[in-house]
């Protein structure tokens, strides 16, 4: 066997082989199975794409429809999962929300049967149409509110918002946050794709591969980025402190939240896309005030840092998009979950093909040969 070199974080190195997402990190291209991203931006919608990642192709009408009409039956949570969110804390983070209640699904719909294309496809339609009511419930609940019923005369999209805000959005507002979906479905071998894999790779029920992802999206190297963006641009409070604040960053070596990303080198195909959603509101609903902030601020830092490479990456503008939908900051990431849980299930799949369980080596830097010493005679 060959002896790799050691990689910090994996850099480079090749964990699978996989036909579902490509990214070219020079020259700021991502394609869903070789579909550019600006394409299923623009024409496709959040569940098309996701049949698409999950199953490899677009689907017919008859296939979508059917999709579509399975997804709205699954989306009501069982009352006792219900009763199980009534038990969380109200301060609690809706992101170990969501962690927990993707993993309760597991007691429900346990019998692994990881061999049988049925059991397969319930798991994929239960995921993606119960994380959403699951996001909205939490939300109404820890304002005190019973959950509200999904409707099944609006779509994917529409209903979520519906459920979050308790009333039908405007349709300019569901369609960008459809958009938003599509855009945050796939991104290849990204941490909380690689978490799901190698949970995965146990053979363990896709309800613990999803909630390990979930575990692993929340952190704020990765897609809890999108709410540090925001708490970033509510410090620094003006376009005049923006300089200072990323030559501060420099000067500390602290990273500056929404810019950076380990494939990308140029700015992020999606941060354009969101950057331009996010313009198409303001139009319609008025401006934000951090939005001058933010021109600033990716001037500045590309100006300081584009060299390295260091442009803004999908979380730096999705949360202006976000906060103009009036959703809360702390259920950015949760959305970002909601997207990617479809990313999540065609690895989860895509790995069910050709299983192999992970199990990297080491190069262990410890000591050898030991004495063992008794308790009482330690210091
Ligand atoms: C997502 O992988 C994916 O695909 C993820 C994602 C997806 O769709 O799944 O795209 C979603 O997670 C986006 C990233 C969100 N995170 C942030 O916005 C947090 C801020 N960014 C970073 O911390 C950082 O850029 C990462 C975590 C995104 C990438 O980290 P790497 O590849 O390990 O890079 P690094 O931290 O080793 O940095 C390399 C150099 C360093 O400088 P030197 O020590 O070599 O001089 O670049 C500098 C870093 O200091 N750098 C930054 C920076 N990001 C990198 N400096 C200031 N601010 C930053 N944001």
């Amino acid at each position: 066997m060959t002896v790799c070199e050691y990689r910090p974080g994996l850099e480079g190195v090749p964990a699978t082989q996989s036909s579902i997402s490509y990214v070219d990190g020079q020259a700021g291209i991502l394609e869903y199975r070789g579909i550019p991203i600006e394409e299923l931006a623009q024409r496709g919608t959040f569940l098309e794409t996701a049949y698409l990642l999950i199953w490899g192709g677009l689907p017919s009408k008859q296939e979508l429809e059917a999709f579509e009409h399975e997804i709205c039956y699954h989306r009501r949570l069982k009352y006792r999962v219900r009763d199980m969110m009534k038990c969380f804390p109200e301060s609690g983070h809706p992101m170990d929300a969501l962690q927990a209640c993707a993993a309760a699904l597991g007691l429900f719909y346990s019998r692994r049967a990881l061999d049988n294309p049925v059991y397969i496809q319930q798991a994929v339609v239960r995921l993606l149409a119960k994380i959403p009511t699951m996001v909205a419930a939490f939300q109404l609940m820890r304002k005190g509110n019973d959950p509200v019923q999904p409707r099944d005369d609006l779509n994917y999209s529409a209903n979520f918002l519906y459920m979050l805000n308790e009333r039908e959005p405007d349709p300019l507002a569901a369609h960008i946050f459809d958009v938003c979906l599509t855009l945050h479905a796939e991104h290849t071998i990204n941490a909380s794709t690689f978490s799901a894999m190698v949970t995965a790779s146990t053979l363990t029920d896709p309800y613990a591969v999803v909630a390990s992802a979930v575990g692993t999206l929340a952190g704020p190297l990765h897609g809890g980025a999108n709410e540090e963006v925001i708490d970033m641009l509510e410090e620094i409070g003006s376009v005049e402190n923006v300089r200072p604040y990323v030559e501060r960053c420099i000067a500390e070596k602290a990273k500056i939240m929404g810019f950076g990303h380990r494939v990308y080198k140029v700015k992020d195909p999606r941060a354009t896309i969101l950057q331009g959603l996010a313009e198409q509101l303001f139009a319609k609903f008025g401006q934000d005030e951090y939005y001058a902030i933010a021109l600033e601020m990716e001037q500045v830092v590309s100006e300081k840092l584009g060299a390295k490479g260091i442009y803004p990456n999908v979380d730096f503008y999705s949360g202006l998009v976000y906060r103009k939908l009036g959703i809360p900051t702390d259920l950015f990431t949760p959305i970002f979950a909601i997207a990617r849980v479809a990313g999540w299930l065609a690895h989860w799949k895509e790995q069910l093909g050709e299983n192999r369980i992970f199990r990297p080596t080491q190069i262990y830097t410890g000591p050898h040969d030991q004495p063992y010493v008794d308790l009482a005679d330690r210091p």
